[in-house]
This record gives C-alpha cells, sequence and structure tokens, in this order.
C-alpha cells in the first residue's frame, strides 16, 4: 500500500476519505494541519498527527492538500514545497463516477468529487478542487488553485484565473474569463469579464466588492499556468473490469471502460 498525507482538518478532507475507504492502493496514514490544539483529534476516523512539518517524518508518503479556499491551498504547497514536498508528492483524486474524456486533462494534486461533468478538451490546472455536480464544457480552462463548488456550470471556452472562487450553482457564460483571485457568488449568472480579485453577485452578476488591498499569494500568481496540449494525453488501458471494483481514483492508478485523458 501507498501511504498517503492529507492536508487539512477539514470538511473537504472528510469526503476525500469517503472516497478513500478501501482503496485497493492507497492508505491515509494521518491529516496534518496547523491549526493549534488539531493534533490527536480525528477526522473521518483518521488522526491528526500535528502541524506540516509533521511531513518530513513520512518521506515515502504522497500528499493530498483538503482545503477548500485556493488561495489556502496555494499558501500550504509554498510551505510544504520548503519542506522539501515536490509536486510529485502530490496525487489527483477523481470519484470513479467522472469521465475523463480523451484531450481533458486534470493537474496533479487535484480533488474532483461524483457527478462531475467534462466534454471536451477541458483542462484543469494543479491543486484544483472541483466539487460534485460541477460541469465543464468545451474548451474550458481553469488554471490552478481554482475551486468551483458544488453545481457551477461554465459554457464553452471560459477561463478562471489561478485561485479564483466559484460558489455553488455560478454560471458563467461562454467565452468569459473569471480573472484570478476573483469571486463569484453563489446562484451568480456571469454574462461578462470578471476583473481579477474582485467579488461579483446576483443575476445578472454585478460587482460586489472591489479586489482587496492584499495582494494574491506570490505562489498562486506566479504559478505558470498548465500547459500540456491535449492532443500529448495518451489513452489508458484499464480493462472494464476493473472499474466497479475502486471506490476512487487515485493517479497513477487509472481506471475506465472508454478512451481517457490525462490525470497527473
Ligand atoms: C458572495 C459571498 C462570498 C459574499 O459573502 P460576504 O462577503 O460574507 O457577504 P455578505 O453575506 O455580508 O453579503 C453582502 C451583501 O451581498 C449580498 N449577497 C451575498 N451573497 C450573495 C449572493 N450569492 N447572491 C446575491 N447577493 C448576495 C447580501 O445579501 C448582502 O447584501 P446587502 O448588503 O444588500 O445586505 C457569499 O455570500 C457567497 O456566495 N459565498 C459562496 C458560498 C458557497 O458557495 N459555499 C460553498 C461551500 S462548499
Amino acid at each position: 500500500m501507498t501511504e498517503l498525507l492529507l492536508v487539512g482538518a477539514s470538511g473537504l478532507a472528510r469526503e476525500v476519505l469517503i472516497l478513500l475507504r478501501n482503496h485497493p492502493e492507497y492508505a491515509p496514514i494521518g491529516i496534518l494541519d496547523d491549526l493549534p490544539g488539531q493534533r490527536g483529534t480525528t477526522v473521518g476516523g483518521v488522526s491528526v498527527l500535528g502541524s506540516l512539518d509533521e511531513v518530513t517524518r513520512h518521506p515515502a508518503a504522497r500528499v493530498l492538500i483538503c482545503v477548500g479556499r485556493g488561495e489556502a491551498r496555494a499558501r500550504i504547497a509554498d510551505r510544504l514545497l520548503a519542506l522539501g514536498v515536490t509536486e510529485d508528492r502530490y496525487v489527483s483524486l477523481v470519484h470513479q463516477s467522472v469521465e475523463v474524456p480523451e484531450g481533458c486533462r486534470i493537474g496533479s494534486g487535484s480533488i474532483v468529487l461524483a457527478g462531475v461533468v467534462l466534454t471536451a478538451d477541458v483542462i484543469l490546472g494543479r491543486h484544483t478542487v472541483v466539487m460534485p455536480q460541477v460541469t465543464l464544457t468545451h474548451g474550458d480552462r481553469v488554471d490552478d488553485f481554482v475551486t468551483l463548488c458544488a453545481g457551477v456550470t461554465l459554457g464553452g471556452d471560459v477561463s478562471i484565473g489561478s485561485g479564483a472562487y466559484l460558489g455553488m450553482n455560478a454560471a458563467v457564460r461562454e467565452r468569459v474569463r473569471i480573472g484570478p483571485g476573483a469571486v463569484l457568488g453563489m446562484g451568480s449568472a456571469v454574462l461578462e469579464n470578471v476583473p481579477d480579485r474582485e467579488t461579483w453577485v446576483g443575476v445578472p452578476a454585478r460587482r460586489l466588492r472591489a479586489a482587496a488591498g492584499d495582494p494574491l499569494p506570490p505562489e498562486a500568481a506566479a504559478v505558470p499556468p498548465t500547459t500540456v496540449p491535449p492532443t500529448t494525453v495518451p489513452p489508458t488501458t484499464v480493462p472494464p473490469a476493473a472499474r466497479p471494483t475502486l471506490p476512487a481514483l487515485v493517479v497513477p492508478v487509472l481506471r475506465a471502460p472508454w478512451p481517457t485523458g490525462g490525470i497527473e
């Protein structure tokens, strides 16, 4: 079994642990969280081992950051990098109900929950979180550290900048750009480009709040976009019979009876 450390004693970690239950290859060995007083508590039956510094005690463990806010994930990734956790240590977790068609790609450290639909040529960056029933359509481009809450729907060729947070059931019109660090309120219908770090709400969506004074964490702003062209993604060869036995997908475990895109 491959050891897996989760980072963040959060509701998202509980959801991830449900997907990992009885996984044939990955065993969660603990949760790391910097919040004081967490050590020794349990989340979803798994112990909080202590602060992020504990990661150095488990050099062979793979890592998954389970924190809902993308800017916080970016800060954590930066802190873990300083502790020696390079990008190849991260896994992605994709619910088995999610088809990843050829031409779609999911970056490392991403979490994609049940019922998410990727139609064609959808690119998800690193450390994205895509909650249940999100629909991503042709040509959508979602940069690193983005969070898409449950029920978000993107029209075709939408781009979402790094660290943006789209609240539940937000809908974005085709070809619209959501800037890095922007926030969309629950249920908003976005018809035009949203500038960096602004908060927009409503139907049609209007600006609720200008960009805050504090800048995006440099690691989120500086992360280069995921640039692997969809055409280089090899199809997987996992036999259809393997699929029903997997409670979840943690790369590099691959499953799907249909041709799939890449999941780092
Ligand atoms: C947009 C959002 C970030 C604003 O939060 P906030 O800064 O705490 O703002 P407030 O709740 O103080 O509301 C400020 C104003 O915006 C309005 N507002 C807030 N959210 C709104 C929304 N989604 N749609 C329309 N109006 C909204 C409030 O009614 C209030 O209006 P008022 O000043 O006229 O009374 C938040 O409401 C939101 O939608 N978050 C996403 C939640 C979500 O999807 N969670 C999923 C967790 S998994």
